[in-house]
C-alpha cells in the first residue's frame, strides 16, 4: 500500500496512539483529529463522502439514521472497540458496508480494571482516599473501614468470554470460587474448574461477588433490574466494566440504599461521559470514568488490530475480526 495515488482515504475519528497514527500515515491517506474532537452524526455523515474507510471509537454513534445517510463510498468501519453498540449491525449490513472490531486485544486491560474497582469496592478504597485526601483522617480503631475481605468468596461473572476468562484468572488468583453465565458452557479447558449456571438467576443467587463481561445487545440491555438485583446474596459486591447499558441504575441505587448491594464498582454507565449523579451521593459506589482498556501498550494493541482489519479488507481478504 506504498503508491499515494491508489491508497485508500481513512479518516481515524478521535486520536489514537501515536504508533498507530504513524502506521496509518503510512499506510493510508489519512485524515487525522489532533484536537481530538467529538463529530456529530452530520460530521460523521458528510465526511463519508470524502473516505474509503473510517477507523471510529465507540464514541461515534452510527444509528440506522447515520447509516441511511451514508454516502456510499464508504466501505468499511474498522471500530477501536471490541463493543460495538455504537453500531447498527443490521443496518450496515443491509448497506453492504463491512463492520470489524478489536476483541482478545483489551482483555487483560479489562479485567485489571475489574479486579481494581472490586477490591476498591470490597476494601472501601475511595472512601478512604477522600478521607486522607482531605485531611479528615483523625482517628485510627478496629472498627475503622472495615470491609469486605475477597478471598474464599464466590465471584459471578455474567458473559465468560475473553474477558470474563481473564477475570476468571485473576480472581483465582486471589483465592475466589469462580461461577459463571454464559449462553453456552464452555469446554473443560476454558472453564477451568468454574461452575456454570444455566440460569442468570441461578448465577445471581450464588454470586457474593459480582462481575459484568458480556456485550450490550437487545437481549441483554438492562438485564441487571430490579428482579436481578433481588436474586443477589444481602451484601453482594457488584462491578461492571462492560457497558451501562446492561444494568437498570434506579435498581442498583434502590439496591444499594436497602443493603442489598453492600457496594458497587463501575466504569461505565448510562450516561457518558458523566455518569450518573446521584451515584456520587454514596461513599460506597467506587467510579471510574470508562477507562478499562486505557493502557499504553492496549491502545498500540487495539490501533494494530483495527489496522490489521484495513489492511485485509483492501488487500481483498476476509477481515479477520469482522462483525458485518
Ligand atoms: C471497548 O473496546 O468496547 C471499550 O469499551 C472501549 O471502547
Amino acid at each position: 500500500m506504498s503508491d499515494t495515488k491508489t491508497r485508500p482515504v481513512l479518516w481515524v475519528t478521535r486520536k489514537l496512539s501515536a504508533n498507530t497514527e504513524r502506521r496509518a500515515a503510512r499506510d493510508y491517506e489519512v485524515i487525522l483529529n489532533p484536537e481530538d474532537r467529538l463529530h456529530n452524526a452530520d460530521e460523521i455523515v458528510a465526511m463519508s463522502a470524502r473516505v474509503d474507510a473510517m477507523l471510529p471509537c465507540h464514541s461515534e454513534q452510527f444509528t440506522a439514521d447515520v447509516v441511511a445517510r451514508l454516502d456510499p463510498r464508504l466501505k468499511i468501519i474498522a471500530n477501536h472497540s471490541v463493543g460495538v453498540d455504537h453500531c447498527d449491525l443490521d443496518a450496515l449490513k443491509a448497506r453492504g458496508i463491512v463492520v470489524t472490531n478489536t476483541p482478545d486485544v483489551l482483555s487483560d486491560a479489562t479485567a485489571e480494571i475489574a479486579m481494581l474497582l472490586l477490591l476498591g469496592a470490597a476494601r472501601r478504597a475511595a472512601e478512604g482516599d477522600r478521607l486522607v485526601r482531605d485531611g479528615r483522617w483523625t482517628s485510627w480503631s478496629p472498627s475503622f473501614m472495615v470491609g469486605r475481605q475477597v478471598t474464599g468468596k464466590r465471584l459471578g461473572i455474567v458473559g465468560m468470554g475473553k474477558v470474563g476468562r481473564v477475570m476468571a484468572q485473576r480472581a483465582r488468583g486471589f483465592g475466589m470460587e469462580v461461577h459463571y453465565h454464559n449462553r453456552s458452557r464452555l469446554s473443560a479447558d476454558l472453564e477451568a474448574g468454574a461452575t456454570y449456571h444455566e440460569s442468570l438467576d441461578s448465577l445471581l443467587r450464588v454470586s457474593e461477588f459480582l462481575s459484568m463481561h458480556c456485550p450490550a445487545t437487545p437481549a441483554t440491555r438492562g438485564i441487571m433490574n430490579a428482579e436481578a438485583f433481588a436474586c443477589l446474596p444481602d451484601g453482594c459486591v457488584f462491578v461492571n466494566t462492560a457497558r451501562g447499558a446492561l444494568v437498570d441504575e434506579d435498581a442498583l441505587l434502590d439496591a444499594i440504599e436497602s443493603g442489598k448491594v453492600a457496594a458497587a464498582g463501575l466504569d461505565c454507565f448510562a450516561v457518558e461521559p458523566g455518569g450518573n449523579p446521584r451515584f456520587a451521593e454514596h461513599e460506597n459506589i467506587f467510579m471510574l470514568p470508562h477507562i478499562g482498556s486505557a493502557t499504553f501498550e492496549t491502545r498500540d494493541a487495539m490501533g494494530f488490530r483495527a489496522l490489521d482489519n484495513l489492511d485485509t479488507f483492501f488487500a481483498g481478504d476476509e477481515p479477520g475480526d469482522r462483525v458485518a
